[in-house]
């Protein structure tokens, strides 16, 4: 079947669905989200959003610790956009329907989180990300100008390549069309004609196997645009959660938001000893690259699995009702927080790098714009802020929507474009082939390329992931399409991109630590 939109949206989480809200009065919008609306990252949100509200904070105080956070690679130009322009997107989300806790002088309750130097964290219990999740995508689905179509699988963008055009890494003049995606119900693939297509797919957690990511974040978004050669930067700088809730074989892991710790719970070994001295001075509100590689220290120098995070000092009832989400998890396995400590080890959580994208939110491919977790801005640098995405994403989404409209009449729609063509394929009857490879991938990243790296690791993932990739390559050429040997595909290309950034910066900086480069190089 095809399709004719102005607006190609991928993706339904915050960064796809404010930009689809923002650019719906300007044209025809589709939504494209591979299982339904509500699954994304953004649903599992649980700290909050980070914006300067009262004083004493200020905008000033905001960069810094954003900055500070970064390590040195983050562009300060956008560091003040994002935080300056943070309070009218927060108003916006307000508007569209979300709400946040007040205390009961009718003030915003903001938290605190590790790396920040005040309460600025905008919260809805410890659920932030489920509240704005569902207020905009009722918004969404009640825009006429908005059709949602879930269960569609983006494959890859539409570029010059598909009219027989030759395309490489050093073309400047790339542009985007549109998509090819699988409708997963009938199985099959669709073409998507737009104007302006956003990526908006989130993250790329799963490619590890210690995740806080749902398993829909396999990070396709990127694979797409490093495949249609746009520019894909800082791909290293993986973020580790330092506090997911250790229970053996669950997949995705559970976390505990770091708003507990700013809350006043503490980081401790097996046998109930605090350790963040040790490390920072911050102790366990230290930004979260510091806490992660220290957690990672004790339980390798110790031989354990986990550390404990203890709550049990903090008010009983106020811990409930400030996390009522984790009081219930956690008491669903047996741990009752307010009397026993929680098990915790980091986890593969988010990535700073991704799509290039300039102020307004435009990729190196014309027509081709990026927001949200998919996108490398230049806000986060070396290493993300707590609660600085949410934010990065609706403030891009903006600028994506605004530069959308302005050049809408520049831009065509180019019927040439073929439908796809997968003459020659067959069904897979192989899934052990797929399954399989997903799980090496997820061994090669958890062994080689975690929180701590060298350069004999990071040779050794390449020299795997080599095999990997031929294999999927070949297997891909022959099967017809399926979101699972599309997910493989995507996973190894995202894989490659983080070894092989990885193995090009000879120093350690932020989220990335090399011990045969333990030191920074001069910017
Ligand atoms: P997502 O919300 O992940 O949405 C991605 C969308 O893309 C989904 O709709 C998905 O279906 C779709 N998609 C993906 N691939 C395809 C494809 N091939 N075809 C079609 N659709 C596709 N950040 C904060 O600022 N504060 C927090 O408190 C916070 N807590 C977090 C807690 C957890 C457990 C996690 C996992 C993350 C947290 N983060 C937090 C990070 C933040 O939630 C994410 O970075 C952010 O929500 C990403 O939003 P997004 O719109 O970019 O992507
Ligand atoms: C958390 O609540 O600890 C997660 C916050 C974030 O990832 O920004």
């Amino acid at each position: 079947m095809r399709h004719k939109v102005d607006f190609l949206v991928i993706g339904s989480g915050i960064a796809g669905l404010s930009y689809a809200l923002k650019v719906a009065d300007h044209g025809s919008v589709a939504i494209l989200t591979k299982t339904n609306l509500e699954e994304t990252n953004t649903r599992y949100a649980q700290g909050g959003i980070a914006s300067v509200t009262y004083k004493p904070d200020s905008f000033e105080k905001h960069i810094k610790d954003t900055l500070i956070a970064g390590d040195g690679l983050c562009n300060e130009q956008i560091v003040r956009k994002v935080v300056t322009e943070a309070p009218v997107q927060i108003k916006e989300l307000i508007k569209w329907g979300s709400h946040f806790d007040k205390n009961k002088k009718g003030d915003y309750d903001l938290a605190k989180e590790g790396g920040h130097s005040e309460h600025r964290i905008l919260h809805h219990k410890d659920n932030t990300g489920f509240e704005i999740q569902r207020a905009l995508s009722k918004k969404a689905e009640s825009h006429p100008n908005i059709n949602i179509y879930s269960n569609y699988f983006t494959i890859d963008l539409i570029t010059q390549h598909h009219l027989g055009k030759k395309v490489t890494r050093k073309s400047n003049n790339i542009e985007c069309y549109g998509a090819y995606a699988l409708n997963i119900r009938l199985n099959e693939i669709d073409t998507f004609l737009a104007k302006k297509t956003i990526m908006a797919t989130g993250g790329i957690g799963t490619v590890y196997y210690t995740t806080t990511n749902p398993i829909i974040a396999t990070g396709d978004g990127i694979a797409m645009v490093y495949r249609a050669k746009g520019k894909i930067e800082h791909m290293e700088f993986v973020q580790f959660h330092p506090t997911s809730l250790y229970e053996p074989g669950k997949r995705p892991s559970f976390l505990i938001t770091e708003a507990l710790r700013g809350f006043g719970a503490i980081l401790k070994t097996i046998d109930g000893k605090e350790f963040m001295h040790k490390y920072d001075k911050r102790e366990s509100l230290a930004p979260r690259d510091i806490v992660a590689r220290a957690i990672d220290n004790e339980m390798k120098n110790r031989g354990d699995d986990h550390v404990y995070l203890d709550c049990r000092h903090i008010n009983a009832e106020e811990l409930k009702t400030h996390f009522p989400n984790i009081y219930a998890k956690c008491l669903s396995i047996g741990i009752d927080i307010t009397k026993e400590m929680i098990p915790v080890t980091p986890a593969a959580h988010y990535l700073c790098g991704g799509i290039h994208v300039d102020e307004n939110g435009k990729t190196t491919i014309k027509n081709l714009y990026a927001a949200g977790e998919n996108s490398s801005t230049g806000l986060h640098g070396s290493n993300r802020l707590a609660s600085n995405s949410l934010i990065e994403a609706i403030v891009f989404a903006d600028s994506a929507a605004k530069d959308s409209i302005k050049s809408l009449s520049d831009s065509v729609f180019i019927d040439e474009i073929p439908d796809w063509n997968d003459e020659g394929t067959s069904l897979t009857e192989e899934m052990i082939l797929i399954t399989q490879s997903l799980k090496e991938v997820r061994q090669i990243m958890a062994n080689y390329v975690g929180i701590v790296r060298s350069n004999l690791r990071l040779k050794r993932a390449l020299d795997r992931l080599e095999i990997i990739h031929r294999e999927t390559e070949d297997l891909y050429k022959k099967s017809t399409l399926s979101v699972k040997i599309c997910e493989l595909r995507n996973s190894v290309n995202i894989t490659y991109l983080i070894i092989k950034m990885a193995m090009k910066r000879k120093e350690s900086r932020g989220l990335h630590y090399n011990i045969d480069y333990p030191f920074k190089n001069k910017i």
